[in-house]
């Protein structure tokens, strides 16, 4: 079905031909960052896409360049500096959002322009105002403006499985005539399920003039639960390519999640016939968990694959079983997904070699200067704190994101709560062009104290949209995490700090989205790299 011209090109391996392989197309970073609540930094977007390298994927979505200037940059970031997959840039059927691609992975050793257009009857009457012959046309002009700039073109019928399927065959053959080496059909509303969508593959590779010759992609979102499931019917009908995300995040119910793809396909290789991806699932967990550590959200328990509990085994029969013959009740084993079983608790007395173990277990290779950095963090923390957990370590190895990190410090905080009686809060906060400001203010509690305090201090005009405390692992002394969102002139920003004390924990991260808005309206470069890799 799928030429292994097409897939060599996918993957840059001239020697090798696709054979059983599924192709994955990780889109974090395009349709996962777009949604409320996970955008990320250029260096944060910088860093995901290095996990994404060593976690194995074919094609890494890294933007939508036409978007903003922030989502160009970034593109052209990880193209310069990631090697590996395929990068790949989103546009429209247009010579602009095309050429802006174009110019922001002219970095990469292998490029991608991945154009998308409409096809269903609602979004041609009501969004684009065309005709079937319109759609086409425009099409095809995307496809021959984007093969003039690179030699990889993937072709997106936006709402493909609502789009009538005579009307699909005939735009698919109409691109892939015109050059489209991969042509995806995206379920953009999350609205078919397994059996509709198999079909539905299977009737286009029936129908579509060229089928042999391209690759076939599925894209599901996750509307009604069904994405990974829509995802693994496509592959059963003949998809040799998967769009998906960690964490399956994504624009409103997010989509197929990477993880959940790989391993079901991996597991049930018996049921795929073999089939497989060139994911190394063992830095999984890994590459779940800076994601979910870079955009604050965190991991639900009992998410399947990464969740706390997808190795954890408390009742009493199923305990019983495990002992007898781990089989019972476990279908993957936890360190194929890159989970440790090491009991292993840092603390005060543990040496840097120690530190530097567990932190490669995490999946943080750190260089020297960077493991000195977060040496010193730990034993200051552990001079605190008795035990220290995975998720600490984790938060010291993520460090802070250098787009956030000054021109405002905190230098003094003092707070108080008392019962029945409003909560206030001072602080002095210094900035680099040497002011010292002293705020005071009065909140419900010491919390929205504080964060009033700082934001009369930093003199920006933002409101506090949503805002999490969570502790980071178990007892009393444990860290709290506090993240914030605000939106300021129209742009979601957000900020993070970790800290025993969690009021402190949030001046810093309302400090973190002020040091933002300094650097966007300095228009300044962003400092330095804390941690480079
Ligand atoms: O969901 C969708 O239709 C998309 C396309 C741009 C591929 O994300
Ligand atoms: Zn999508």
């Amino acid at each position: 079905m799928n030429s292994d011209h097409q897939a060599d090109s996918a993957t840059g391996n001239d020697t090798t031909t696709q054979g059983d392989r599924v192709l994955i197309f990780d889109t974090t970073l395009r349709d996962g960052e777009q949604a409320p609540g996970f955008s990320m930094s250029r260096t944060q977007k910088l860093r995901m896409a290095r996990a994404l390298a060593d976690l194995g994927v074919d094609i890494l979505e890294a933007g939508f360049p036409a978007a903003s200037e922030d989502d160009c940059a970034s593109v052209k970031a990880i193209a310069a500096a990631v090697r590996g997959p395929r990068i790949c840039g989103l546009a429209r059927c247009q010579a602009s959002d095309i050429e802006s691609v174009a110019r922001a992975i002219e970095p990469a050793q292998k490029g991608r322009i991945h154009i998308f257009l409409a096809t269903s009857p609602l979004h041609r009457e009501f969004k684009l105002q065309m005709s079937r012959q319109q759609v086409i046309d425009t099409a095809v002009a995307g496809v021959e403006r984007a093969l003039a700039c690179c030699d990889d073109v993937e072709f997106s019928a936006e709402d493909a499985l609502r789009t009538e399927p005579e009307f699909l065959a005939e735009v698919f053959s109409a691109v892939i005539a015109a050059g489209a080496g991969t042509v995806n059909v995206p379920d953009t509303v999350g609205y078919t399920t397994p059996i509709e969508i198999a079909e539905r593959f299977a009737w286009l590779y029936a129908n579509v003039r060229g089928a042999d010759s391209v690759v076939f992609s599925a894209h599901c979102h996750d509307d009604l639960g069904m994405a990974v499931a829509n995802s693994l019917a496509a592959i059963s009908a003949g998809a040799r390519q998967v769009e998906c995300t960690i964490n399956g995040i994504g624009e409103r119910a997010g989509n197929a999640a990477l993880e959940e793809l790989v391993m079901a396909l991996r597991v049930r290789s018996d049921h795929f016939g073999g089939l497989h991806s060139a994911i190394r699932t063992q830095r999984l967990h890994a590459t779940a968990r800076l994601l979910s550590q870079i955009t604050s959200q965190p991991i639900a328990r009992n998410k399947a694959v990464i969740g706390a509990n997808a190795f954890a085994h408390e009742s009493g029969i199923h305990q019983h079983g495990m002992l007898k013959h781990r089989g019972t009740y476990e279908i993957m084993r936890a360190e194929d997904v890159g989970v440790s079983r090491s009991e292993l608790v840092l603390g005060k007395h543990s040496g840097r070699h120690a530190l530097r173990e567990r932190l490669a277990a995490l999946g943080h290779e750190l260089d020297d200067a960077a493991l000195d950095d977060v040496f010193t963090r730990f034993k200051s923390l552990a001079d605190r704190k008795r035990e220290v957990f995975d998720a600490d370590i984790e938060a010291m190895a993520l460090g802070r994101d250098p787009e956030a990190v000054g021109p405002w410090h905190l230098s003094h905080l003092h707070a108080t709560s008392h019962v029945g009686a409003s909560a206030s809060a001072s602080v002095r906060l210094s900035h680099d062009d040497g002011r010292v400001v002293s705020e005071a203010a009065i909140g419900d509690g010491p919390v929205d104290a504080v964060l009033r305090a700082v934001t009369r201090a930093v003199g920006h005009d933002f409101s506090v949209d949503e805002f999490h405390i969570r502790a980071l692992s178990e007892g009393g002394d444990a860290q709290g995490q506090a993240a914030i969102r605000v939106i300021h002139e129209g742009r979601e920003l957000r900020g993070q700090s970790v800290s025993t004390d969690i009021v402190e924990a949030a001046a810093n991260a309302i400090l973190e989205i002020a040091n933002r808005i300094e650097h966007l309206h300095a228009d300044a470069p962003p400092a330095a790299t804390v941690f480079a890799r």
